[in-house]
């Protein structure tokens, strides 16, 4: 038996210890926010947190997360408030949607290490994450934006915008700098 947090909650997975994290999420706990992209950890549409660093999940074993943190897009926050969820919104960032969660969790994970990033650290964080739609470019200001959300909601009360949902259909990939003009 394998016991692990996710999104805060204790669980327990008594099945296959191989079971790739994202089967367990989406199939057995009905977390459908991380999505199915490659299944080889190639494009990133998969990446939830594992004790805050960002992992593929669809080539991560549940038994790699025993007695572990697990958080995936819908543990960011309940009302969609977290920073970043309130850039990707106010940037109109996705497109079909699909990698969304994935590129907002591989963010989420480099402003918690990096609260203030230049091009070049989101360049390198945002690497691994492919988007198909070309929304790089509103990726990377929707991070900056993050930042300055972040240095700003530690001085004054947060507003609470809704975010928009982070799903979509299709999952073709392009090789990231296909996006780039
Ligand atoms: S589905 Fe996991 S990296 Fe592509
Ligand atoms: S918005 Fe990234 S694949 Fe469509």
């Amino acid at each position: 038996m394998i016991k692990l947090k996710v999104n805060g909650v204790t669980r327990q997975h008594d099945g296959d210890p191989d079971m790739p994290l994202l089967w367990y999420l989406r199939d057995e706990l009905d977390l459908k926010g991380a999505k199915f992209g490659c299944g080889m950890g190639l494009c990133g549409a998969c990446t939830v947190h594992l004790n805050g660093k960002p992992v593929r999940s669809c080539s991560t074993p549940v038994s790699a997360a025993a007695n572990a943190q697990v958080t995936t897009i819908e543990g960011l926050s309940t009302d969609g408030t977290h920073p970043v969820q309130v850039a990707w919104q106010e940037l109109d960032v996705p497109q079909c949607g699909y990698c969304q969660a994935g590129q907002i969790m591989s963010a989420c994970a480099l402003l918690a290490k990096n609260p203030k990033p230049n091009d070049a650290d989101i360049d390198t964080a945002m690497n691994g994450n492919l988007c198909r739609c070309g929304t790089y470019l509103r990726v990377r200001a929707a991070i900056h934006k993050a930042a300055e959300l972040t240095a700003s909601n530690a001085t004054k009360p947060a507003t609470k915008p809704a975010a928009k949902s982070a799903s979509g259909a299709g999952a073709n990939l392009l090789p990231r700098n296909g996006g780039k003009k």
